[in-house]
This record gives structure tokens, C-alpha cells and sequence, in this order.
């Protein structure tokens, strides 16, 4: 079953969106298997945006994951990273629909209040470097009434 790496950054959490965002996951019918809160140190966010360590905002990104908690999440379903990043919108909220979380709660793009995973083979990457400690396996109930 797929998994996406889905993380509410420290915007998010200090203005009260944890609630929100996880019910509009669970509400989809997505599967929660993972969950922490924690601080981010710059080592770790360095990593885990290592792909854009050449951009020019660069520093201001990793400074901002660091500024406070995040919620770190794995969530599972079918076509889960696909659709995890319709449910959070364009990575800039100027551009992002209403309906989605950033079109509905943020303004900037260094202020984006969430990060899904992009691919498949990037959500697995993801979730081994937040989740080292593995994931919550247990058996969904209400799959029959999710999946046909
Ligand atoms: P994530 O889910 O956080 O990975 O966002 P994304 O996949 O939609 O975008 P991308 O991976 O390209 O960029 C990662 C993060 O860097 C974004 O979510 C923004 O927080 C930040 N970012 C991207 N582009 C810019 C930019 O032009 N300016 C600033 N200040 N931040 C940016
Ligand atoms: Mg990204």
C-alpha cells in the first residue's frame, strides 16, 4: 500500500492548524501510520530539503523548519502522495485553489504550513529519515467501506 511523507511545519502548528490538517487527511479515508511531534535540528532539515540546497532561499527554508515543532505524519492509500498533494495545493499559496490547505490557510511561499512528498520514491526516502523507528502496523476496519 502506498505511503507519503506528510509534515505540518512550525507555522502551522503555532497557529493552531494540527487539527485541520490531520482531519482533512482522515476524512479523505487515508490511513494514519505514523505520528510525532518534534523539533527539527538544521542537520535534519538540511537532509531532508537536500535537493534545493542550491536555491537561493535555501538558508531562509531551513532557519523557518527550525523555528519551532513540527508534526511529522505517514499516511497510506491508494495513490496517496498524488492526491496528499492535491489535498495541500501549489507550493505557492498565491497559486494554490481555494478548497486546498495552503489555498485555504497561507499566504507566502516561505510560509506554507505543510510538505507532502513529491513521488513515490521520495515519500519512501522521507519516511526512513523522519521515521527511522518504523511505522504502526495494524489493520484498518473501515477499508471495506473505503476501497470497492
Ligand atoms: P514541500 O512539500 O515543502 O517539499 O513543498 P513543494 O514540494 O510544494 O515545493 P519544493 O519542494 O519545490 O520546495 C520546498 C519548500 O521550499 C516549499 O514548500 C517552500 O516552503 C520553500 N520554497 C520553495 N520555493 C521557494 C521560494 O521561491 N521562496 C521561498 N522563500 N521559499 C520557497
Ligand atoms: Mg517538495
Amino acid at each position: 500500500n502506498e505511503r507519503t511523507y506528510i509534515m505540518i511545519k512550525p507555522d502551522g502548528v503555532q497557529r493552531g492548524l494540527v487539527a485541520e490538517i490531520i482531519a482533512r487527511f482522515a476524512r479523505k479515508g487515508f490511513t494514519l501510520r505514523a505520528m510525532k511531534m518534534m523539533n527539527v535540528t538544521k542537520e535534519h532539515a538540511e537532509k531532508h530539503y537536500a535537493d534545493l540546497s542550491s536555491k537561493p532561499f535555501f538558508g531562509g527554508l531551513v532557519s523557518y523548519m527550525c523555528s519551532g515543532p513540527v508534526v511529522a505524519m505517514v499516511w497510506e492509500g491508494k495513490d496517496v502522495v498524488k492526491t496528499g498533494r492535491k489535498i495541500i495545493g501549489a507550493t505557492n499559496p498565491a497559486a494554490s485553489e481555494p478548497g486546498t490547505i495552503r489555498g485555504d490557510f497561507c499566504i507566502e511561499v516561505g510560509r506554507n504550513v505543510i510538505h507532502g512528498s513529491d513521488a513515490v520514491e521520495s515519500a519512501n526516502h522521507e519516511i526512513g529519515l523522519w521515521f527511522p523507528e518504523g511505522v504502526c502496523e495494524y489493520e484498518p476496519c473501515a477499508k471495506a467501506w473505503i476501497y470497492e
